[in-house]
């Protein structure tokens, strides 16, 4: 069975002061905090054992707010990064928790939206072999991970921050796997920027010829959140989105019942803390 990862330590470094004294995935995006969106892609994609990869000081207040996770029907291993060694290192910190297994891991920093973006999901976690990561087009791919393509179409290299990119399809912050991950990240050495690049464990993945890029087309919102400005940005976008279709983005609640994880009641419960809200509202009108 393959198993989630929500990388959400870093320092938050780019959003100072806000960050300074929590967390940069603990800031609200409109109605709700920032790691609940991220959480919903796992949960979109089946997966219920789910490790949860903080810094050590800011491990008890994701607690306080996600606890073990039974409440939205998961099973949460909560693991603590020393320090942002970075985002490969993840699968070395989650190697016994994945018992050779697959993984699908998402940084807690990435909010996804689109219309048929469950089924994209569903067919990364079917495809057991190899991994599958997706791309999107930005107009500014030298702040990311970049995919290269050959002549046919397919590609060829995945670049961290590349002062010259080669495309302009960024490598969304969402991989699936497979058992290997952890041996192969065993092998890198930190890159100039003193991590352990995830974009050079895809290129060995790449180079065995066992990596889907699936490209995510105008469809999608992949929203930034790297910047104050960003930031506010993609909570407008959350807030236009939700008071126009009265539907709510990355709500996992919502997404623990609609996959039968948790009953009407079970949901009945969990809105009664919340009524004085509107997020409290919504989902007592989910069980009508
Ligand atoms: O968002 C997608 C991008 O994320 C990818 O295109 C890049 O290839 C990937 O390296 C990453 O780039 P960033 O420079 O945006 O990564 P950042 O250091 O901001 O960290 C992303 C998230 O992961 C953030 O929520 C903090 C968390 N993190 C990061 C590092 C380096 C950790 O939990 N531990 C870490 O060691």
């Amino acid at each position: 069975m393959r198993k989630g990862i929500l990388m959400a330590g870093g320092s938050g470094t780019r959003l100072y002061p806000i960050t300074q004294a929590i967390s940069k995935q603990l800031l609200p995006l409109y109605d709700k905090p920032m790691i609940y969106y991220p959480l919903s892609v796992l949960m979109l994609s089946g997966l219920r054992d789910i490790a949860l990869i903080t810094t050590p000081q800011d491990q008890e207040s994701f607690k306080r707010l996600i606890g073990d996770g039974s409440q939205w029907g998961l099973n949460v291993t909560w693991i603590i990064q020393p320090s942002p060694d970075g985002l490969a290192q993840a699968y070395l910190l989650t190697e016994d928790f994945l018992e050779g297994g697959p993984s699908g891991m998402v940084l807690g920093d990435n909010v996804f939206y689109g219309h048929g973006f469950p089924e994209l999901l569903k067919e990364a976690n079917a495809r057991e072999v190899g991994g599958t990561i997706f791309g999107y087009k930005v107009r500014d791919p030298e702040r990311y991970g970049v995919v290269g393509f050959g002549a046919d179409g397919r590609a060829t290299q995945i670049l961290e921050k590349p002062i010259k990119p080669p495309s302009d399809f960024a490598v969304t912050g969402l991989y699936f796997l497979d058992g290997r991950a952890p041996e192969w990240a065993r092998t890198l050495k930190k890159s100039g920027r003193g991590e352990y690049e995830v974009a050079d464990l895809l290129q060995l993945y790449l180079e065995a010829g066992d990596l889907t890029v699936t490209t995510m087309g105008r469809g999608y919102g992949w929203l930034d959140t790297g910047t104050h400005e960003s930031l506010l940005d993609a909570g407008a976008f959350v807030q236009t989105l939700e008071k126009r279709q009265g539907l709510k983005i990355g709500c996992p609640e919502e997404i623990a019942f609609f996959n039968g994880w948790i009953t009407a009641g079970d949901l009945a419960e969990l809105a009664k803390p919340y009524l004085k809200t509107e997020y409290g509202q919504y989902l007592m009108r989910l069980i009508e």
